[in-house]
């Protein structure tokens, strides 16, 4: 047997990554900077407000590799890390495809996903900073709970705006990031003028990202020890997924093999970008690797326009430039509704702007997404979250064109998270 064919593939802890890669020290172009819309307050003067100084700090830098602290490198290890990187034979077989399967493991995660690696490092910072209490937005509520947990090993409080049409269904999440001590409201909510305005017209609203971030920035605002964490999207986020990333750029070299496809699933960003920017550096530098952003036909993000809008839905962020459907756009939601944002990191915006990235979205009904996913469980045993199920459908679709094509082509793909409080999503579209 090859070191290829090794079905586990496990990084030593001696070669596990001690900093984050920032790609903004190898971009093609300069990132373009956000900036203020022309009327109104300057949102960009209010920043240091809105994000933790060390985290802003990250956003602007373009040092090539940033030191993880110590202490969150511990956390990492606490949590799980290095995760390994498994070969999916049975998968291969079953499909009869030719193609070499690979998946990264971030199911293996105390709260289920791979938003720990961001969460642990900014309720860290917070702690440092003399913060008290993180607010924030949560789609899945996959990134709520991994805040959640973060924050109370660091002695934080916690206040989660989440997304109605999920929190209303995601009863033992809701249940876990209370265990946790976090409080949890349903967005949009009655607690904030932006919640409150959008209930008077709406009484069910069934909110967004967008309008649960703009919850979560106007709670932390009126209140000096309070420091609002985002989930994904922004600069530092993606750096710090990168740990993603680099594991698996290990694991391969360990095996003396490289990806020709790398497939995630793409909402804002962070996950995809976590494990394909230390890989994208090389494809900027001329090496042949194709990357696949799989995504709902509900937030088609990356087919939308390429320019400034806002991260939110109450304007209270600066302009990104940024792959967009418009910050005010109603989109219907999905069981993987952790997908469903109008926005894309403006880095990978970037990078697909300039030709780097590919998209695919599946349809709404999202049959065809939890069929491939079903795949996958009864091969590999793991339940992917609805999410991470893009990935993994889109991982398989591509892996059925190699057995067309007779290639046997090297597809890594990132399972985001496990989808184990996520049965009734499951259980509605399959009829389970
Ligand atoms: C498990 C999982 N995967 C993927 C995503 C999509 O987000 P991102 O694009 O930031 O990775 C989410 C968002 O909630 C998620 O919970």
């Amino acid at each position: 047997m090859s070191q290829a064919d090794a079905a586990v593939v496990q990084l030593p802890d001696d070669e596990r990554p001690t900093k984050w890669y920032n790609i903004q020290a190898d971009l093609p172009e300069p990132l373009p900077p956000p900036k203020d819309p022309e009327t109104g307050p300057s949102r960009l003067k209010s920043l240091p407000e809105l994000l933790l100084a060390e985290c802003l700090r990250q956003e602007n830098s373009t040092e090539r590799w940033i030191e993880i602290p110590p202490e969150v490198q511990e956390l990492y290890r606490q949590a799980g890390r290095p995760r390994p990187l498994i070969r999916a034979h049975r998968l291969e077989k079953r499909l009869g495809t030719p193609a070499h399967l690979y998946y990264k493991t971030e199911f293996y995660s105390p709260t289920g996903s791979h938003k720990v690696n961001t969460a642990l490092a900014q309720a860290w910072y917070a702690k440092q900073e003399g913060y008290e209490r993180l607010t924030t937005e949560t789609g899945a509520g996959q990134w709520g709970t991994a805040l959640a947990y973060a924050a109370s090993l660091a002695e934080l409080k916690t206040t989660i705006y989440w997304v109605r049409a999920v929190h209303d269904w995601k009863i033992q999440r809701r249940q876990f990031m209370k265990l946790y001590g976090a409080t949890v409201h349903a967005s949009p909510s009655s607690e904030t003028s932006v919640g409150r305005a959008l209930l008077a017209k709406r009484a069910n609203h069934p909110g967004s990202l967008g309008i649960a971030v703009s919850e979560g920035l106007e709670d932390a605002k009126r209140d000096e020890k309070a420091i609002y964490c985002l989930g994904s999207v922004l600069n530092h986020v993606l750096l710090h997924q990168t740990i993603i990333g680099l594991e698996t750029q290990r694991q391969f070299e360990q095996i003396g093999a490289y990806p020709d496809i790398m497939v995630s699933s793409l909402g804002g960003g962070s996950n995809f970008g976590g494990f394909t920017l230390p890989f994208l550096a090389d494809a900027i530098k001329g090496k042949a690797i194709r990357f696949i952003a799989a995504q709902s036909a509900a937030a088609p993000n990356l087919q939308g326009e390429y320019r400034y809008d806002f991260a939110d839905h109450a304007e209270l962020t600066p302009l990104l430039k940024m792959y967009t459907l418009g910050h005010k756009t109603e989109m219907r939601p999905v069981k993987g509704d952790g997908l469903r944002y109008h926005g894309c990191s403006p880095i990978l915006s970037l990078l697909r702007h300039r030709g780097f990235i590919d998209t695919i979205a599946y349809p709404e009904d999202e049959r065809y997404v939890f069929e491939r996913a079903r795949q996958f469980v009864q091969a590999e045993g793991f339940l992917p979250a609805p999410e991470s199920a893009y990935s993994v459908a889109c991982a398989i679709d591509e892996a059925m064109k190699c057995k067309e094509t007779r290639e046997r082509k090297v597809i890594a793909f990132n399972v985001s998270g496990h989808g184990f409080m996520d049965m009734e999503g499951y259980a509605q579209v399959l009829g389970l």
